[in-house]
This record gives structure tokens, C-alpha cells and sequence, in this order.
């Protein structure tokens, strides 16, 4: 695809042009096919299965929470009526983004970290290694007692500005923390907020009966066996 976009004399203005038509700042170079490729499948890999995944838990707690659902479709019918979203519609969508963030709260995508010690040290007393690989679950410390009330309950009141005032920036990791964080954090947050918006917009979803729905934990948290939903208008 690299190969045929490069010949293509009138490229279609997706990512993959965008890709190819960029230079380094400092150089002037474009990227080479390799680099390209290994662009597209992040953006396939790292940005395409974990907002999928939390658009899946969500609607499925949603479907599972008629009275969340209700307030969020007010919200929308308020904020858009019948019209597609624009990007200043976004800040308005309030009750949209804590939906998606307690989604990802009890579901997080990207469900654990892996660090590896460049040195020896030590965490809460615990001896760590040098080289020791550390995982860090997301998933753990979403649903931790301590740090949440009622961990298991789906609850977007928690994301409230009013109630996210003291919660230290630490117990809530979807994106993950420091240099190696989520670049693509804030587009993942626009995204979602799009698509939940308008599926909200259009469609009324209810769960096929009789389905156990159950976690597959690999490099991201899915439903093993997707979730069977009817789509109703
Ligand atoms: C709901 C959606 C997403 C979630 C939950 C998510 C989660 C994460 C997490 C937890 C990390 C840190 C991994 C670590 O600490 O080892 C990460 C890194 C990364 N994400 Fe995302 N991500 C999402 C969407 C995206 C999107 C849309 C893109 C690109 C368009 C993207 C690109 C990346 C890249 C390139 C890294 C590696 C950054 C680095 O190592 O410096 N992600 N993501």
C-alpha cells in the first residue's frame, strides 16, 4: 500500500498521505517505507483495539444501566439535537466523557504496564532487582477498595469535576504516567466522545439475552467473545 500510495498521482487525503508527506523539522527527510509501515501498524496496534475495546465495555455497562444511559441520551439530544458533533460541541459533553472515563475505569483497555529496573532499588520495602521486570496493573489499582468506593459499581459520578478534585492523580492510569505515556491520549478521548455521542444519536442497544460476557486479559482487556448486542433504531 506504502508502494502503490507513492506512484498515486491523486492520493486520497487520509493518514497514510499525511504520513508520506511529512518532513523532519531539522533534515527535510521524509520517512522511508519501513518507518512508514511501522507508523501505521502503531496506529492500527496501540490506537485502533484499545478505543474498540473501550467503546465494547462501554456500551455494554451502559446496556446494563438504563438510568446511565438515559442521562447520557439527554445530554446528547441537549448538546447536538439531531446534528453531528464539531470539535467545540466536545467540552460541552460532559456526562459523554465520564461515561467513557468510568468505562475505562472498570475495563481499562490497556489493562497493565511492564517496566524493566535499570537499577537496583526499592519500592515500599520490597527489594527490586536490577533488570527485574515490574508489571503494574492498571486493572488492580482500578478496582482497588481502598482507593475507590463500591470499585465494582459502574458509577460516571465519580469522574465529576466536583468529585475528581481529590483524587490524587495516581489511582486512575488508563492512559498510563510518565515519559512513556499514551501520545495519543487526547485523540483516543476525542474519538470516543465522537463515536459514543452519535451511536447514542442513533441507535437504542440491547444486550442479546442469555450471554456470558467475560474479560480476555492479552495485551488488551476484550471481551473473549465480543459483545452480542441488538441494534435497534
Ligand atoms: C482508549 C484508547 C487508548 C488507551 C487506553 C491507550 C493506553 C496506552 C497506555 C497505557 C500506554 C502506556 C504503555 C506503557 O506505559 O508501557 C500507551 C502508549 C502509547 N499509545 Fe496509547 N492508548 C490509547 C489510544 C492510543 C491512540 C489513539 C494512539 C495513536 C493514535 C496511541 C498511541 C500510543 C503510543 C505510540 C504509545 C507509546 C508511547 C511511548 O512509548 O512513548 N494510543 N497507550
Amino acid at each position: 500500500m506504502v508502494d502503490e500510495r507513492r506512484r498515486s498521482t491523486e492520493p486520497p487525503m487520509d493518514l497514510l498521505t499525511m504520513l508520506l508527506e511529512a518532513r523532519d523539522e531539522d533534515t527535510g527527510e521524509g520517512m522511508s517505507d519501513r518507518q512508514l509501515r511501522d507508523e501505521a501498524i502503531t496506529i492500527f496496534a496501540a490506537g485502533h483495539e484499545t478505543s474498540a475495546n473501550a467503546m465494547s465495555w462501554t456500551l455494554y455497562l451502559l446496556a446494563k444501566h438504563p438510568e446511565v444511559m438515559e442521562r447520557l441520551r439527554l445530554e446528547v439530544a441537549e448538546v447536538l439535537g439531531d446534528r453531528p458533533p464539531t470539535f467545540a460541541d466536545l467540552r460541552r459533553l460532559q456526562y459523554t466523557r465520564q461515561v467513557i472515563e468510568e468505562g475505562m475505569r472498570m475495563y481499562p483497555p490497556a489493562w497493565a504496564v511492564g517496566r524493566e529496573a535499570i537499577d537496583a532499588d526499592e519500592i515500599a520495602g520490597q527489594y527490586i532487582p536490577r533488570k527485574s521486570i515490574i508489571f503494574i496493573s492498571i486493572y488492580a489499582l482500578h478496582h482497588h477498595p481502598d482507593l475507590w468506593e463500591n470499585p465494582e459499581i459502574f458509577n460516571p459520578d465519580r469522574f465529576s469535576a466536583e468529585q475528581s478534585k481529590e483524587r490524587s492523580r495516581w489511582h486512575y492510569l488508563p492512559f498510563g504516567a510518565g515519559p512513556r505515556m499514551c501520545i495519543g491520549n487526547n485523540f483516543a478521548m476525542m474519538e470516543m466522545q465522537i463515536v459514543l455521542a452519535m451511536i447514542t444519536q442513533k441507535f437504542r442497544l440491547k444486550l442479546t439475552d442469555d450471554q456470558a460476557v467475560e474479560m480476555e486479559a492479552l495485551i488488551t482487556l476484550k471481551p473473549r467473545n465480543g459483545v452480542w448486542m441488538e441494534v435497534l433504531r
